[in-house]
């Protein structure tokens, strides 16, 4: 038993010396985690982080452009089945007001983020290209779902930079308990290969806890991220929506989204890791501590106050407070506290 919980801590150190670990060998370490093993894994990846970028803190202005989804995933509080879903649309003029403000509190990174289909891919790319034109010092990322690559090819033309499409999970059959016969893992993942092969810097990403997830499931996550090599990965705990198929299972753990950011950083050390929204909902102090365990990226909500509450991917979600653009001095404020710095910046990896 103290030689296996002794093994976790080199397995740790191994990681962070730049070593590539089986599947089995993930599942191992992720059943071993305690608060000291985790705890020491956060310590380092915070070591590593700040060798690459010091202890800068980038931020993305998070634009949700429209909750109306073709999809039907059972954990998404804005499926296409879910009839409570109040559905909007932002026009083009609405983002990029949304972009002014952003740009005068700071921001050099605008996330349009949307259900699939909430825009025409016309409408992204004009966009895009306005943004760019009024905007040339800022980078522009899009989290738009599933597209044709050529649709892709059309949208990184009109100058968009970065490319978020969560993968959900590395597992096939983990993929088909959470999504209905119509959604493919192999699409998912031919998406994520265009989007890679076309010039997009790349996130995948997934949910810690979500149902049916298991050790193993997450393993499968992690030797992903190390072969896939994403320019991004977002992780957040599975918070249930209650009008959804999932609205009766638990939340997701915040202590093993924390030791699964620590992780991500040690694999890929250069890797933009954002503390997520839904890490912030499940503790106060949430992108804090994500912050301290190896993430370096946070994405306050831009979108327009009068919407934010219709894009409820799960109950409670933060939207105000220092979630929300408007309060980036409070949240400037908070990250100083605990060591680092909000910077105005594109916030490109270090290759
Ligand atoms: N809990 C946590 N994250 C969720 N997402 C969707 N629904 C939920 C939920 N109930 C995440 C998915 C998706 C991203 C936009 O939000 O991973 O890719």
């Amino acid at each position: 038993m103290l030689q296996a919980m002794n093994d976790s801590f080199k397995v740790i150190d191994a990681l962070a010396d730049g070593e590539k670990l089986d599947v089995l060998q993930y599942q191992t370490l992720i059943e071993a985690m305690t608060p000291e093993l985790a705890g020491y894994a956060a310590d380092i990846a915070d070591k590593v982080r700040r060798k690459i970028y010091g202890t800068d803190v980038y931020i993305r202005g998070l634009i949700e452009v429209g909750n109306v989804c073709r999809n039907d995933c059972f954990y998404c509080g804005i499926r296409k089945s879910n009839s409570m879903c109040e559905r909007y649309a932002l026009a083009n003029e609405t983002i990029l007001n949304c972009c002014a403000e952003g740009y005068k509190l700071g921001f050099r990174t605008f996330v349009m983020q949307g259900g699939e289909g909430a825009m025409s891919v016309d409408a992204v790319c004009d966009t895009v290209s306005q943004i760019k034109r009024e905007y040339p010092d800022c980078a522009v990322t899009l989290s738009l779902g599933e597209y044709s690559r050529d649709d892709y090819v059309r949208m990184f033309n009109a100058g968009a930079d970065r490319y978020l499409l969560r993968h959900e999970t590395a597992d096939k059959e983990h993929y088909r308990k959470l999504h209905p016969a119509g959604m493919s893992f192999d699409n998912r993942m031919r998406c994520l290969h265009d989007l890679k092969d076309i010039g997009f810097r790349t996130g995948c990403g997934f949910m810690v806890g979500s149902p049916f997830q298991t050790s193993f499931t997450l393993a499968e996550d992690l030797a992903f991220i190390g072969k896939f090599d994403p320019d991004m990965c977002g992780i957040g705990p599975f918070i249930p929506q209650k009008d959804t198929p999932f609205g009766k299972f638990s939340a997701g753990s915040v202590q093993q989204t924390l030791f699964l950011l620590s992780l991500i950083r040690l694999i890929k050390p250069n890797i933009l890791l954002p503390a997520t929204t839904a890490l912030g909902t499940l503790s106060p102090n949430g992108r804090e501590l994500g912050i301290k365990a190896g993430a370096n990226v946070v994405m306050p909500n831009l979108s327009p106050l009068s919407e934010r509450r219709k894009y409820a991917l799960y109950d409670n979600k933060l939207s105000t407070g220092t979630e929300s653009a408007q309060s980036l001095a409070l949240l400037k404020e908070s990250v100083k506290n605990i060591g680092y710095k909000i910077v105005t910046a594109r916030g490109d990896i270090k290759k």
